[in-house]
Parts: C-alpha cells; structure tokens; sequence
C-alpha cells in the first residue's frame, strides 16, 4: 500500500495538467496570430459543416437555450464571447470539427470535462459527451473519455476492486495517462503510443499538440482501509497547527499519511481545516498524526474510516458544484520548504479583508507534499520538471457580488497576497507560481522548465501551424513532419 498515496497525490498534480490542458484564456488567444477583429463565424462555413463535411455531434449557437452548458467560463474573466459550441460524440467527429476550424481560420478551443475554463472568441470543441469508463481486466487498463470528471470515474468504478488514480476533487477533469488517442491538426486521428514524442507531450502538454479524444489509465487496487475526515479548529490554535504543518512537511516521509491545511471563512470567521488523508487504521492514523488530536477543542471532528470514493468526494463541502462558477478567483504559489512564516503571512493577508464586503469568501489552502513525490516522473512527459519536492499555497477569494465586480482590482488582491507569502518565503524558497494549471499569462518555463526545448520539438512535428494555441504557449520548432 505504501506507494499508494503518493501515486495518488502525483497523479493528482498529472490530472490537473491534464485539465488544464483545455484551458484557454483570452490574453493566450491575442498573443496567437487567431483572428481576433471578428467574432462572427459565416454562414457558410456553418453550411459547410453540415452538408460537405457532415458533422454529426451537436452543433449549438448562441442563442440556443444550451449553449452555456458548453461554453461558460469558470470565472468570468475568462470569458471570450464564443459564438459556436461543438459537441462531438465520436472522435471522427473531433477530425471533422478540426479540419473545418481550421478551414475557415476559425479561433477554436477545446473543452474537455474538468473546471471549464477553455475559451475561444468564435469556436468551442467540448468533449464533455466522450465520456467512455471502460475498465479492461485482461490488461489492467481503464479508458477514459476526456468528457469526464473524477467524480463520474469513482462513481463508475464503484463496484469494482481497482479505481483510477486521478483527481482528488471529484469535479476535477479526467487526465494521467498510459495512452491516449489523440487527433491533430491535421484530422488525423492516432494513438500516442505509437509516437514515444506524442506520448511525452500528452502526459502534461497535450493541448498544445491535439485534442484528446481518450484516455488509457492504469487501473491500481483501491485502498480498502482510509482514515480521514476534517478537523476544524479555531484561529486560538493557529500557531501550534502552524508549526505542526510545518513540522510533518518537513520530516513525513510515508506516502500513506498526507495533511492538507485550510484556512477558511464560516459565518464570516477565520477557522482553521486540518485534512488528514491516511491510508491505514484509525490507529495508525492517530499515531503518524498525534498532533491533530492532541490540540484542545476542535470545533468539529468528522474523522473516521472512509471509502475510496468518500474520500475523492470529501471537498465537495469545499467547493461550489457543479463547476463552472462564476465567482471564484484563484492564486498561488510554490515553495520549496514549507515554514511557518509562510503560513502567517498567509493568514495576515487574509485577515484586513475579512471586514472588506466585497468577498463573500476568503480562503488560504496549503497542500504539503513529501520529500520526492515528483522526481521519477521529470523525463516522462514535460510536466513536472527538476523539482524534486514541491509544496503549494494557493489564495482563493469569492465575489460577493460577481456581476458587478471589478475583477481586475480583485485579481491584484490576489497578487499582492501571493507577494506577502513570497516574501515571508524567501526568494530562495519561491519556485515558481501555478505548478499544475494554466492562469493568463504563465511563461511556458514556469511549467516545463528545462523541458521545454524538446515540447517545442515535439510541437513542431505534430502542430508546426499553432493551431493548438490556447493556454500555455508553446512555439513550435521547426522540424516538419510533412
Ligand atoms: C444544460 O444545463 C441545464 C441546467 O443545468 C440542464 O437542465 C440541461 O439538461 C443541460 N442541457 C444539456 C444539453 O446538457
Ligand atoms: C516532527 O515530525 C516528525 C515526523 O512526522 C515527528 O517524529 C516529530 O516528533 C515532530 N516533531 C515535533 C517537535 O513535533
Ligand atoms: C474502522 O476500521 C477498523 C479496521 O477495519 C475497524 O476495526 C473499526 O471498527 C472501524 N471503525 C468504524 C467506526 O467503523
């Protein structure tokens, strides 16, 4: 069982790149050379999707009563106004709607099932019908359609004694990969297996070189004993739960026990979530860690055995679900060590906002990792890369009153939150900003680092037009595969 957790966590961290993979943000549209002056998309490109190339999802404009099923922006900042959604059932139908956008010069952007932040000023691909769960016993394999969620995965594989490593938030879209069939720009249609390239850049980066069209996971036996729950504390405690963060960040080294650490609002009051995830006994659980149930007075403790699929579902209490939602706004950070100052500053951020009535919710979550939990995975695709140990601060607020609010203000709330924990980090400390999704404007370096040249290389083969120029943006080399 040791491996277990880590695994869990790691692919977590795949999962989100793989969702992430169909994020695609208005700034990466303007810096691409997609048209920009226009949004209409003509009626006879539309006549020609029909009839020449006979398309055959769901084709939605937007005035039909669906059409922000499958084109709202998780937040509204994002949004870009497209005109169209496609929505494919097959993936000959993802070639076909691939070789029209590209036709007609059309800006596209693809969606798959995750948190729905993929944007385009005139076309949407979503993917959320290719939905497929299909786990094959004979190769311990599962295949996955990119329309679906965690959630929808756990619950499919329910019965089972195997499960998906995947995403600890149920609504997080479907990403870690074995294999995957992949259509280029081309319309071509082909599995990532037979290309070693392909595969490397699917596994972190496959929105830059095609659209996904399923997933081959590894199937692994679900964990049967899990001890986990919330322990809420008031911010009497903060210092003691600091330093005991900070402590078991630094000296855990089993993958079975992991913490997670929430700095809340409820009933407009700042209180403290430890989140033990442990995969062992109740007993185990309050050896490794004691510290939890030794602090005075919890306000609440839902600690208890959990299934596999409770536990993916535990955070939903967290988040608002479905997604997308409009008005949430994000930030983080990532560190090399975890300190207390870090957390102080954290929480000093937070706390002058708490009277601000603009935020209907503040929130501060810290995600430990222990020591190595990425190294084996730096030459197998271009995400993670040189960091062995990786630790995140991530900064939440929620708009009260998103309709009317200033996003760019709110954002630079944002940031000057993640430049107090900066600092109280130390530059040394500071790795980088967003180690797992995309947010407008991140250098591709901050993800790839020193494995960026051979994605640009790989990009150059499969995509050397840029037509998969949403998100990160990755500059094809040239090396024509034509
Ligand atoms: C769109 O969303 C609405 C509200 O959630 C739902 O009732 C409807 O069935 C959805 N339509 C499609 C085509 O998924
Ligand atoms: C720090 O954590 C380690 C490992 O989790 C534990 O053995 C040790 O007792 C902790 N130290 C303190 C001061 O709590
Ligand atoms: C939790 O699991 C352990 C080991 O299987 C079992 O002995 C114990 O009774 C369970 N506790 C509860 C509250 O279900």
């Amino acid at each position: 069982m040791a491996a277990r957790l880590l695994l869990l966590l790691v692919v977590w961290f795949h999962a989100q790149v793989g969702f992430a993979s169909h994020i695609q943000g208005r700034d990466a549209a303007a810096a691409s050379n997609a048209p920009t002056s226009s949004n209409g998309v003509s009626s006879s490109a539309m006549q020609n999707l029909q009839h020449e190339l006979g398309f055959n999802g769901l084709i939605l404009l937007s005035n039909s009563p669906n059409f922000l099923n499958f084109t709202q922006a998780w937040a509204m900042n994002y949004n870009a106004t497209p005109q169209v959604a496609l929505v494919p059932h097959t993936s000959n139908d993802v070639a076909v709607a691939i070789k029209w956008v590209n036709a007609f010069n059309l800006d596209f952007a693809i969606r798959s099932g995750g948190a729905a932040a993929s944007q385009s000023h005139q076309v949407i691909i979503s993917l959320s019908l290719l939905n497929t769960v299909d786990y094959i016993p004979s190769q311990g394999v599962i295949h996955l359609g990119p329309g679906n969620v965690w959630g929808d995965v756990y619950d499919a594989m329910a019965d089972l004694d195997v499960t998906a490593l995947g995403g600890r938030l149920p609504l997080i879209g479907v990403g870690g990969i074995v294999d995957a069939e992949v259509v280029l720009a081309d319309g071509s249609i082909v599995w990532a297996s037979e290309n070693p390239d392909l595969l490397y850049a699917v596994r972190g980066a496959g929105f830059t070189i095609g659209a996904v069209t399923e997933y081959v996971v590894k199937a692994y036996p679900k964990p049967t004993q899990i001890y986990s729950g919330f322990v809420l504390f008031t911010m009497e405690n903060f210092e003691a739960i600091a330093a005991n963060v900070a402590n078991t960040t630094a000296h855990n080294t089993d993958p079975d026990v992991a913490i997670l650490m929430g700095v809340v609002l409820s009933g407009g009051v700042q209180t403290i979530l430890v989140f033990p995830i442990v995969l062992g006994t109740e007993a185990f659980a309050k050896e490794a860690l004691s510290w939890i149930w030794a602090l005075p007075d919890p306000i609440l403790d839902t600690t208890t055995n959990v299934s596999w699929e409770t536990l993916q579902s535990l955070q939903l209490d967290f988040v608002s679900h479905p997604l997308p939602t409009d008005d949430y706004q994000q930030h983080s950070i990532v560190v090399r060590s975890m300190t207390t100052s870090i957390l102080q500053a954290a929480v000093d951020w937070q706390t002058p906002l708490l009277s601000d009535p603009r935020w209907a919710g503040l929130q501060i979550l810290i995600e430990p990792f222990i020591p190595n939990s990425f190294a084996s995975h730096f030459t197998t695709g271009p995400w993670p890369h040189s960091y062995p140990t990786m630790h995140v601060i991530q900064l939440f607020i929620q708009e009260s009153n998103a309709a009317t609010s200033d996003f760019t203000e709110n954002f630079n709330q944002l940031v000057t939150g993640a430049g107090l924990v900066e600092a109280a980090a130390g530059s040394n400390n500071v790795l980088q900003r967003y180690p797992n999704y995309y947010l407008q404007g991140t250098p591709a370096n901050q993800f790839y680092g020193s494995n960026l040249a051979k994605l640009e290389a790989v990009k150059g083969e499969f995509d050397p037009h840029n037509k998969f120029n949403k998100g990160i943006a990755i500059t094809p080399t040239t090396r024509s595969r034509a």
